[in-house]
């Protein structure tokens, strides 16, 4: 690290707690964390803060449906982003909520400071009313029909047919999207931010280097357009905070949002009693970056740097803007099943595929990314299992068995060490402008470098050759040195990976800082570092996923039933002798085929290492028997063999789930083999 260290807090967009973290979120979640821990690995100070958005009248109407209160859903929710976020390995610091006491507390500061500078005007104005529901309604609730083009079901704000935007009253045929009632129109005191105010500011902030290119021009239209005032403020009833001195007025969810940003780290602040003017205050010398997808923009550059401006706060660094996902090509879609939830995901992949396919497309554009299942699996097993992990698994075999885990004490090829720490710099370069793409490819351009450097040095046949242990550790200690920096520069990417493989390296260590040469020392038994996917494996995420989706929808649409019980309860206890009993085996399931006659049983030949065994298993609803082949499994070994109809059961495999085609039989980890023993 030769850069002074730096002082850096970075936040992705609060997610609103109304719904589940899916992969078009992660893209953002992801793209910053490996920034993130890219910094970190570099020696600088980051701080990495994040929340649940919480307010606003969608979440207000979710509640409502679900017969909860707001706060009751807005915990469950945060929650199960949290560990959504957790099991993809997003590092926050500390992750809030918008419903807070910080947040409370910093929204009415900010917006007194800006009152008492005269940046809120208050103003009356019509709004569409729902009389029944007895509330103000946003122009997402309304639905009608076009007053330009004439198409039927469009929302109040714009057609989705013919483009045009307009105001929900004048919309024909109104209908509330909450009663069915037509609303009508009514007045009320609204209170405004006037941004205009800040223009000759936001001209200046928004050209200093702060904004992507796409981003600048579209606000170089926003300012041709002219700043309107903004209206930051709801009636009741809606979910918020009311605005301190307006009783019955809610501050709008947008204007709390980013404040959020300053409770999160407020809290955090608070935790590990930091100075927080030190990173808010106007002169604060930490750097401030927020990463945000396109189409919040406007509140990002316009809205928060003028509010922090307005309020004597310091503003950002820079804004960080990344386009969409789409799935196959194609907007990701609820009935082709690639409206993918983190949650599904997680069920079927390894969260690290999905972090180097994004980092292998991500670069500093707000262009849209693309999630090709084909390239990913192609990708991923190419370039992480046949690339990469190849490496150790090639040398540590040698390592481990003929020089009992010690590496040499010197590398045979200094110069490769050192070319390999100075392609560092470009490496860097690419992460710190986000150029993950570019970074991806140095990366593994690398490890074709190390893998031809022990294609040629051919270990493996002066390894038959007498005298020679000696190079062939070398060579070998060579491989696991290129390895190791590669896991360096790959670590704030797969950090699960990188952890792993330290562990088998024996360092605590895989920060950029800690390439030194790998040798002199031990190594660990190597384990396999990550798998190749299947292409099954993708057909069943997108079949859980199409499942998924049809099982909330018919949960929302029944009124609020008990959850049925899905776990059996647990057995009476038994001592660890009587456990003991059972033998369990690793089986290799050698074949599988239908049994003439049978409706539910499939017959099984059952390698366990020494001897092969005739199951006969009741999974034919489930799997089909070519499946299964080659699979391992569990298999209960010393269980009375048992005659049935079709012939003798030596045994039983061991499957979970309710039954139908919901059984799963169990698979070992990798590198168990046939005929050891569970226990
Ligand atoms: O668009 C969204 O999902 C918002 N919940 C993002 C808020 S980001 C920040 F301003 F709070
Ligand atoms: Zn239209």
């Amino acid at each position: 690290m030769t850069d002074t260290p730096r002082k850096i807090l970075v936040t992705s967009a609060l997610p609103y707690a109304n719904g589940p973290i899916h992969l078009g979120h992660l893209v953002e979640y992801i793209q910053t964390d490996i920034w993130v821990r890219f910094q970190r690995s570099r020696g600088h100070e980051v701080i990495y803060v994040c929340a649940d958005d919480a307010h606003g009248t969608p979440i207000m109407l979710k509640a409502r449906a679900e017969g909860i209160e707001p706060e009751a859903l807005i915990a469950r929710v945060r929650q199960e982003h949290e560990a959504d976020f957790a099991d993809f390995r997003i590092g926050f610091d500390h992750y809030h909520s918008t419903h807070s006491d910080e947040n409370r507390e910093l929204a009415g500061q900010i917006y007194t400071a800006l009152r008492d500078a005269g940046h809120i005007e208050t103003r009356t104005i019509d709004q569409a009313y729902d009389p029944e529901a007895g509330m103000f309604l946003p122009d997402r609730f309304i639905k009608g029909t076009c007053p330009k083009c004439g198409a039927a079901e469009q929302y109040g704000d714009s057609c989705e047919a013919c483009g045009a935007t307009y105001s929900p009253l004048d919309l024909k045929d109104p209908v509330s999207a909450i009663s069915g009632a037509r609303p009508e129109s009514r007045a009320s005191e609204h209170y405004f931010f006037k941004l205009g105010d800040f223009e000759a500011f936001l001209r200046e902030w928004t050209r200093s280097g702060r904004l992507q290119d796409a981003i600048r021009n579209k606000l170089d239209e926003w300012f041709d357009t002219g700043l309107s005032d903004w209206d930051i403020s709801r009636d009741k009833p809606y979910f918020g905070f009311e605005i301190p001195d307006a009783p019955g007025k809610y501050f709008y969810v947008w204007l709390d949002a980013p404040i959020g940003y300053m409770a999160s780290f407020r809290a955090y602040a608070a935790q590990q009693g930091l100075d927080f003017d030190a990173w808010w205050g106007a002169d604060s010398d930490a750097e401030l970056y927020h990463f945000i997808g396109k189409d919040i923009a406007y509140f990002h550059t316009l809205f928060w740097p003028a509010m922090l401006h307005g309020a004597g706060y310091r503003t950002p660094s820079a804004v960080f803007c990344h386009g969409f996902l789409t799935v196959n090509g194609q907007k990701m879609s609820k009935s082709r099943g690639t409206f993918i939830r983190a949650r599904d995901y997680l069920d079927h992949l390894n969260p690290e595929s999905l972090r180097y396919y994004l980092a292998a497309k991500l670069g500093d554009s707000v262009d849209d990314l693309d999630l090709n299942f084909e390239d990913f699996v192609q990708r991923v097993n190419s370039d992480l299992v046949g690339k990469v992990v190849n490496i150790a698994s090639r040398c540590a075999g040698f390592i481990n068995k003929r020089s009992n885990g010690e590496l040499a004490a010197e590398l045979p090829r200094p110069d490769l060490h050192e070319a390999f720490v100075a392609e560092g710099e470009a490496i860097a370069e690419a992460f710190e402008k986000r150029e993950f793409a570019q970074a991806m490819r140095r990366i593994m351009a690398l490890a074709d470098q190390a893998n031809q450097y022990i294609d040629e040095a051919q270990p493996w046949v002066l390894a038959k050759q007498e005298g020679r242990e000696a190079e062939v550790q070398a060579i070998n200690t060579q491989g696991l040195d290129l390895f190791r920096i590669l896991i360096v520069y790959l670590a704030p990417v797969l950090p699960k990976l990188a952890a792993d493989a330290a562990e088998f390296l024996n360092l605590d260590d895989t920060r950029w800082a800690s390439r030194e040469p790998l040798v002199g020392r031990s190594i660990q038994k190597f384990k396999p570092l990550m798998t190749r996917i299947e292409a099954e494996t993708i057909d069943k995420l997108l079949e859980a996923s199409k499942a998924t989706l049809a099982a909330t929808e018919a949960s929302s649409a029944t009124d609020n039933a008990a959850p049925e019980a899905t776990v059996d309860p647990i057995a009476a206890t038994i001592d660890f002798d009587t456990f003991a009993q059972v033998d369990l085996r690793i089986a290799r399931i050698a074949n599988a085929e239908h049994v003439e006659g049978a409706d539910k049983l499939l017959k099984l030949t059952l390698d366990i290492g020494d001897e092969t065994r005739q199951v006969f298993a009741g999974i034919k609803s489930a799997y089909a028997p070519e499946d299964l082949i080659g699979q391992h499994t569990v298999m209960v070994a010393n269980l009375a063999p048992r005659k049935m109809r079709f012939g003798v059961s030596e045994g039983m495999v061991l499957a979970a789930g309710p039954g139908g085609s919901e059984l799963y039989i169990l698979n070992p980890d990798d590198g168990a083999r046939p005929g050891m023993r569970v226990k």
